[in-house]
């Protein structure tokens, strides 16, 4: 059987790259037959040291995110990374076959300590922990947007490091499973652009909240890049950040019609203002339900603790087995 995996971290409010890249994939995997759990990495969160009110707040909102975007809490294991401790004990297993040179080469670290992060020790071995992450529940399949495939290599070559060392080097004498990183099939979901056309990051202040809407929602819409070439030009639909936008949420005929209209140009081509007029409906459109669902599940926190509770004693039980089998293999039991 295979087992799906994947965390998000709870540091801001989830934008359209976190739903396209990974929330939505996760909700759809979970349709599909296999074991799936889906976490909130509120460890990981930490290394951006957030206040401990507005963790706790977020913690709850990123599952309401996920229960609200229709993630069948049935059949998918839905919890909070630090409701299960094991995972900070095989991050220091880990640890100790893991060279600094593998770390060293991480781009996330050069890239959040470049735009300001604080170059801590838990920011320079985040992937550890990750690993730890995806080897405790013996994942199989690892869900995740383009900026996350070079972790779930580390990964793979922490399992493999372990295994070398503490593995018995038959077939079935592998303490940890390797696993595969899998992004969604639309090179646009993968790496979903930001509202100044770089990816869209909570670090980078160009994302767009997948709830947003009225007022907020225009200005953010506002802010997407464009140029001052006049409606009449003809131009090449490709370079346009805005279509990109409106590519996501459109239907495939629609988008075509757009595109095709800038593309000719001339006095019926729609103006940039046109397009982002369009957009706004769309997005409104496209998370109405998921809206409702969200105010509704606000308004019974108690229901939506429950339900991480009732996740986090079933992906502990499976930690706490590996974490065993683990702790066995290096001499530890
Ligand atoms: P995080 O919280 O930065 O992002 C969560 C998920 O959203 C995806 N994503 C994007 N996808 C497409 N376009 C974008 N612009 C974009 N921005 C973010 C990410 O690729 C990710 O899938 N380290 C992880 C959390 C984590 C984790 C794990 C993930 C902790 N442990 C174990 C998988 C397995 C992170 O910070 O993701």
């Amino acid at each position: 059987m295979t087992t799906f995996l994947s965390g998000i971290q709870s540091t801001g409010l989830q934008h359209l790259g976190n739903y396209f890249g990974a929330i939505r994939h996760h909700i759809e995997l979970a349709r599909e037959d296999g074991e799936h759990f889906y976490f909130i990495a509120d460890y990981h969160a930490l290394t951006t040291t957030p206040k401990p009110e507005e963790l706790r707040e977020r913690v709850r909102e990123t599952a309401v995110t996920y229960l609200a975007l229709g993630l069948d809490a049935e059949k998918a294991c839905l919890f909070r990374q630090s409701d299960v401790p094991e995972v900070t004990e095989l991050t220091w297993l880990l640890s100790c076959v893991t060279g600094m040179g593998l770390l060293e080469r991480a781009h996330s670290y050069k890239d959040k300590t470049a735009k300001g992060a604080k170059p801590s020790v838990g920011l320079f071995t985040y992937p550890i922990l990750m690993a730890a992450d995806i080897l405790a529940y013996d994942s199989n399949v690892v869900p995740v947007g383009k900026d996350q495939i070079q972790h779930v290599e580390m990964a793979q070559d922490m399992a493999g490091h372990f295994n070398n060392v503490y593995g018995d080097g038959s077939e079935g004498g592998a303490v940890f499973q390797r696993p595969e990183a899998r992004m969604p099939k639309e090179a646009a979901h993968a790496k979903v652009l930001g509202l100044d056309g770089e990816k869209m990051s909570k670090s980078y202040g160009n994302d767009l909240w997948i709830f947003e809407t009225g007022k907020k929602l225009k200005k953010a819409i506002n802010r997407i890049a464009t140029d001052s070439r006049p409606p009449e030009e003809a131009k090449d639909p490709a370079g346009i950040l805005l279509l990109d936008f409106l590519k996501l949420f459109a239907e495939a005929g629609e988008s075509a019609e757009w595109c095709e209209r800038v593309q000719a140009g001339g006095a019926d081509a729609p103006g940039y203002g046109h397009i982002k007029v369009r957009l706004v409906e769309l997005i409104e459109e496209h998370f109405r339900e998921a809206r409702a669902r969200r105010d509704e599940l606000l308004r019974d926190p108690g229901e939506v603790d429950r339900q991480l509770a009732a996740g986090a004693l079933v992906a502990r039980a499976r930690a706490a087995a590996t974490r065993d089998r683990a702790l066995a293999a290096c001499g530890l039991r």
